[in-house]
Parts: C-alpha cells; structure tokens; sequence
C-alpha cells in the first residue's frame, strides 16, 4: 500500500494499540476498538439496516482498516452478495506487517484481515470494492469524483488533527454525500457539529461509546 507520494504513518505500541507519533493519538479505543468501530459507525449510520445492493461508505482516515473491516463483516453477515462500496482518505498509510498487528487483536476479523492484506488498497473481491485514496484528504477529497451514502469520519482527535475536522473538509463531506446519505463520528465537538450543520447535515448527539456521554450523527437535508 505504499505510495511514493505518501509519508508513512510513524506509530508506537501502548498495550496492544498503535499510537501515532505524528499526532500524539491512538488509531482506535484502548476500550474495544472493534465495539467502538460497532457502536459510532455502524450504528451512527443506521448500518447493517441500511444496506442495499451498490452501498458506498466512505471514511476520513483509513489508519489500520478496523472500521473497514467491522463493514466488510457486516456486509457479509447480511447476505449482502454485490460489493459494498468503501472509498477511504489517508494521507500517512500503515505498513503492512503494522496493519496486520494492529488488527491480530480481533480472531474474529482474521479472515477479513487475511483477505485485506492479500487484496492490497484497491481490492475487488465478490463483496468488496476498496479504494483507498493515498494523499491528504484537504487536497484528495474535492477532487473525488463520488457520493457516499454514509461516511465515517474518523480523523484523529480534533484537537490534534484539526485540518481533518475543518469547515472547509466538513464542506466537502455534504458535497460527497448522497441524497438522504449519512455521517457518524465520535466526537461531540461543538465546532465539528456546526461545521456539519452548516454542509447540510441534520446533527444529532447519540450516546457515545462506552464512557462517552455523546458522539454525533446526521442524514443530509
Ligand atoms: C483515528 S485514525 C483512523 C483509524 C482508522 N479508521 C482505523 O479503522 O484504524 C486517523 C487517520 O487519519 C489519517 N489522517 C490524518 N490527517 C489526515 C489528512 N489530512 N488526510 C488524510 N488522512 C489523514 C491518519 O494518518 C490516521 O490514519
């Protein structure tokens, strides 16, 4: 998954978890990644419910691909037999000896990581299409020429990663939105929810995961 014109995610181990040097944050819940990945962005986007035949999610940071994974899953324990749809932004991918560290933590996704691994960044397999967009999603996502029924922005924290939660990336994201189509993140940052407001979204504040009091959620108006 290497790009000559990306710059490699530089990651250290805290208890099982990649943390980014770069951004001083984890890529995923110390409490249970794979129930957080459940809860906000599956659940926030009304998935599997949702699911129909031609399904495009995509997602503000690929990082490890747990949250394309958890999909993936889901698509398929759904008897969904078309591809699903999953277009990705990341401007600083994982090796992929780092990828299949990260996502060892979970045997019931090895198959799924075994399939990613063996299918690279644009795999095409009977129920997936999977584009990863190597480059900074500032630059790469007004460019893209698709619409997203539902998007999982999972940039890390907005205080170390603001150019991810940006009124200008929020934009974007309305822009690349299907009609009726969906966000869901984990944060409940004021600014973030009014900068989606303000895309075109209609913005609720769900239960978090775990000890979270709130993350947010919304369908395009
Ligand atoms: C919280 S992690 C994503 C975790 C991921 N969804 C997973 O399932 O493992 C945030 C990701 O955003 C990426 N990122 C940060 N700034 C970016 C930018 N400007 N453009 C694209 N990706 C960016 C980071 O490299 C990192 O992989």
């Amino acid at each position: 998954m290497n790009s000559s014109k990306a710059q490699k995610a530089d990651l250290e181990w805290r208890d099982g978890v990649p943390v980014s040097v770069r951004f001083d944050d984890p890529y995923f819940s110390v409490n249970n990644g794979l129930a957080e990945a459940r809860h906000v962005f599956l659940g926030g986007n009304g998935l599997p419910e949702r699911f129909c035949e031609g399904f495009h999610i995509a997602e503000l940071g690929f990082g490890s691909g747990l949250n394309l994974l958890a999909a993936w899953r889901a698509w398929e324990v759904a008897r969904m037999t078309s591809p699903l749809r999953f277009t990705s932004f990341e401007a600083y991918p994982m090796d992929t000896d780092e990828m299949a560290k990260a996502l060892a933590v979970w045997p019931e996704l090895a198959e799924y990581a075994e399939r990613l691994l063996a299918g690279g960044m644009q795999m095409r397999a009977d129920t997936l299409e999977l584009d990863v967009i190597i480059g900074d999603a500032r630059e790469a996502l007004p460019e893209w020429g698709g619409k997203a029924d539902a998007w999982f922005l999972d940039g890390f924290s907005p205080a170390k990663n603001p150019e991810l939660w940006s009124p200008e990336i929020m934009h974007a994201v309305g822009a690349h939105t299907a009609p009726s189509g969906t966000f869901a993140t984990y944060t409940a940052a004021g600014h973030v929810r009014r900068a989606l407001k303000d895309a075109g979204f209609n913005v609720t504040r769900p239960k978090g995961h775990g000890h979270k009091r709130h993350m947010s959620a919304g369908v395009l108006v």
